[in-house]
């Protein structure tokens, strides 16, 4: 069975053709950096202009990159949850009407999901259910224990910001260019990771949820030189936005290594617990921050037993490989998706059981 994905949730524009789930014949992505860059993140309004002007060319270009027509395309699956609700729209609005004018199947598929989807296609074997799935990206930190393709039971997640967005905003915070995360990660190599004392957030009742806002606002703090607290949401708020600090590169490389050391702690401590409550094995990550080199030695350091499966070059970051590998799955457990399917803004991989 082809596929045809297609993905526009944030700022990446993506079209791949999959052959059952597994095999990706091509997989183009947009991305708009360049675009946001000088904003320091993701202005939805451009991102959708920019989807709007792309997007057909980027399908083109995948089908041409496969070699397959359209009318050879068996399913269209297209990223319906979460994101940006206007560049959302834009995607599904494409998949509805190659659906509608070629009479092809529909899919809708979750973007979080398919994420932790991303590392399972990355393998050659098939895995064994259950496992520990992390999400680990810009918009979303979610721990799930994962029965199947399809079924999960949501374990944490973020109380606040999401992994990636703490990096992101650390990383404008020291002045450096969206995003961040890469950034933060050639910094913290020449850096003291011990140099500051710099602690993840904690849920109280919940050690399974993650908390990253109180971790950035410790770097803020740090390089103020001053205890905003008991200025006001406010005034951290306008002190947040601030560009750019005086600091010198070598504060920056040990800042950026206590914040990158104390971020990723939290998630290697929450898998292991995860990993010994569930009783699993194996581990599936997923989402930009599977990137980060140093999580990858500290996790596989501290966890030896855990087999970890994380996704290859090209499916970690925003893909629609990873949609239309997902959407062949979902289709074959329930069959088609209606023209009435909707677009979520902001809905997780499943609620907490
Ligand atoms: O999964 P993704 O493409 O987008 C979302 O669905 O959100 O992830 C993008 C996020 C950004 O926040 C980016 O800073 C982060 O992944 N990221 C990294 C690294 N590479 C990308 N974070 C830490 N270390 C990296 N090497
Ligand atoms: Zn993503």
């Amino acid at each position: 069975m082809l596929v045809l994905g297609i993905e526009t949730t944030c700022d990446e524009t993506a079209c791949a053709v999959v052959r059952d789930g597994h095999e990706i014949l091509s997989s183009v992505i947009s991305s708009q950096i360049d675009l946001h860059n000088e904003y320091g993140g993701v202005v939805p309004e451009l991102a959708c202009r920019r989807h709007v002007d792309i997007l057909i060319p980027v399908i083109d270009e995948a089908l041409a990159k496969a070699q397959i027509s359209l009318e050879a395309i068996d399913l269209i699956a297209v990223a319906h949850e979460p994101g940006l609700i206007g560049a959302l729209l834009i995607g599904l609005n494409a998949a509805k009407s190659i659906s509608l004018a070629l009479n092809k199947p529909l899919i809708g598929v979750n973007h979080v999901e398919a994420h932790l989807y991303a590392a399972y296609m990355s393998q050659s074997h098939p895995i064994a259910f259950p496992c520990i799935g992390a999400v680990l990206s810009g918009g979303h930190t979610n721990l799930v224990q994962m029965h199947a393709i399809g079924h999960y039971t949501l374990l944490g997640q973020t109380v606040d910001d999401a992994i990636g967005e703490a990096f992101d905003k650390v990383a404008k915070i020291l002045g450096l260019p969206y995003p961040g995360g890469p950034q933060i990660e050639a910094l913290a190599r020449h850096g003291n990771s011990k140099k500051y004392p710099f602690k993840p957030g904690n849920v109280k009742g919940r050690p399974l949820d993650f908390s990253f806002s109180g971790l950035k606002t410790a770097v803020l703090y740090t390089i103020k030189g001053q205890n905003l607290n008991g200025l006001g949401k406010e005034a951290s708020k306008e002190a947040l936005s601030e560009k750019q600090y005086a600091i010198d590169q070598s504060d920056k490389c040990d800042i950026a290594a206590s914040f990158q050391q104390a971020a990723l702690r939290s998630v290697v401590d929450r898998a292991l617990i995860a990993a010994r409550q569930c009783q699993c094995d194996t581990m599936l990550l997923g989402g930009g921050v599977t990137n980060n080199q140093a999580l990858r030695r500290m996790l596989s350091e501290a966890a030896p037993q855990l087999k970890l499966l994380w996704p290859s070059a090209g499916l970690s970051l925003d893909n629609a490989a990873m949609i239309a590998g997902l959407g062949y799955h979902h289709y074959r457990q329930r069959g088609p998706d209606t023209l009435h399917l909707q677009a979520q803004a902001s809905k997780g991989i499943t609620q907490r059981v």
